[in-house]
C-alpha cells in the first residue's frame, strides 16, 4: 500500500484502523504544560495519534494537550502500555484505569505491555479483558521478541494487533519482523531517528530526493510497513518529519538502507529487561 497522506491508516488484524504516523511523547517535557504545548502543536500540524506510557509520567500532559486542541476523539487514536511493576491480572486492570483517568479518556485506542517481564501471560488476560469490554479498541504489546510471541499466542484468546519494538536503519531485526507479519500483528517502531541520521548513504539519498536524513529514514519506515511515532518538542521538527508523503524511496534506496548492516540496540535487550 502506498501511503501519502498524514491521515492513511492500516488496517490491525481485529478491523480497527490505526494511523501510519503518529508523536512519541517520551521525554517531551518535564511539566504537564509543556506536554500539552508540544501535544498542541503537533495536533495543530495535523498529528492525530500520540504514543505515551505510564513510566512517561506524561499522560496527564498529553490528555491535557488533546483536551485543549478540541479535535473530536474519534480522530485521535491513542495508545498507552502497562508499566513493568504492574503485571498481574488484578494490578493491570487497575492501571489501565489510572491510566485512562490521567488521559482525561473514556476509553482507550492501543494498551501495550511495555516490556515482557515476568507475569505478562496474566496481565493479557485483563487486557483480553478490557477489550471484550470496549473500553479498549485494540490490545497488543512491545518489546517482545519472537519466542515472547509464540508463548503468548498459545494462550492468547485475542491476538496482539501490535508489536512496537526498537526498529531502525540500524536494528531492523528481519527475522523479529517477518515472523510478526506472518501472524498479522502490526510492527511499530521506536527510536527511529535517534542513531542513523548522520549515516554517510543515508546523508547522500536525502541530497538526492531533496530531503533530509530524517525524513528519509521516516520514509523507509512507512514503506517498510513500519508505523512510527518520532519524538520532538521544536515545531520546525515536528513540521519536517511530518512532511514525508509527498515522495517514494526507488526499491534500490529501500535496498542501500536495509543493507547497512551494523545491527545496534539502543535500548536494553528485551531478555535482559525480563531478569531484572
Ligand atoms: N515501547 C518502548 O519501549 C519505547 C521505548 C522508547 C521509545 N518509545 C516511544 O517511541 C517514541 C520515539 O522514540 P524517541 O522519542 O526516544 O526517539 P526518536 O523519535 O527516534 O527521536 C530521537 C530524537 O531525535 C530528535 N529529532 C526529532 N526529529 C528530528 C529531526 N527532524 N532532525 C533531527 N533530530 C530530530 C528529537 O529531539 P528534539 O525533541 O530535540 O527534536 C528526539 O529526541 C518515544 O517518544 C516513545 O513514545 C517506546
Amino acid at each position: 500500500m502506498k501511503i501519502t497522506s498524514i491521515n492513511d491508516k492500516t488496517v490491525l488484524n481485529n478491523g480497527v484502523e490505526m494511523p501510519w504516523f503518529g508523536l512519541g511523547t517520551m521525554n517531551t517535557g518535564k511539566t504537564d504544560d509543556e506536554v500539552a504545548e508540544v501535544v498542541k502543536t503537533a495536533a495543530a500540524l495535523g498529528y492525530r495519534a500520540f504514543d505515551t506510557a505510564k513510566v512517561y509520567r506524561n499522560e496527564t500532559g498529553v490528555g491535557k494537550g488533546l483536551k485543549e486542541s478540541s479535535i473530536p476523539r474519534d480522530q485521535l487514536f491513542i495508545t498507552t502500555k502497562l508499566a513493568n511493576p504492574d503485571q498481574g491480572y488484578d494490578q493491570a486492570l487497575r492501571a489501565f484505569d489510572e491510566s485512562l483517568e490521567k488521559l482525561g479518556l473514556d476509553y482507550l485506542d492501543l494498551y501495550l505491555i511495555h516490556w515482557p517481564v515476568p507475569g505478562h501471560l496474566e496481565s493479557w488476560k485483563a487486557l483480553e479483558k478490557l477489550y471484550k469490554d470496549g473500553r479498549v479498541r485494540a490490545i497488543g504489546v512491545s518489546n517482545f521478541l519472537v519466542h515472547h510471541l509464540e508463548a503468548l499466542l498459545q494462550v492468547a484468546e485475542i491476538p496482539p494487533a501490535v508489536n512496537q519494538y526498537e526498529f531502525h536503519p540500524l536494528l531492523t531485526q528481519p527475522e523479529l519482523k517477518a515472523y510478526n507479519e506472518s501472524k498479522k500483528i502490526q510492527v511499530e517502531g521506536y527510536y527511529a531517528l535517534r542513531d542513523s541520521q548522520d549515516n554517510p548513504r543515508i546523508v547522500e539519498i536525502g541530497r538526492k530526493y531533496g530531503k533530509s536524513p530524517a525524513q528519509v529514514i521516516l520514509r523507509w519506515n512507512l514503506q517498510s510497513n513500519v508505523v512510527i511515532i518520532p519524538k520532538s518538542t521544536r515545531e520546525d521538527r515536528l513540521r519536517s518529519n511530518a512532511d514525508i508523503f509527498n515522495f517514494e524511496l526507488s526499491d534500490e534506496d529501500m535496498a542501500a538502507i536495509n543493507n547497512l548492516g551494523n545491527e545496534k540496540r539502543l535500548n536494553p535487550h528485551p531478555d535482559e529487561v525480563a531478569k531484572r
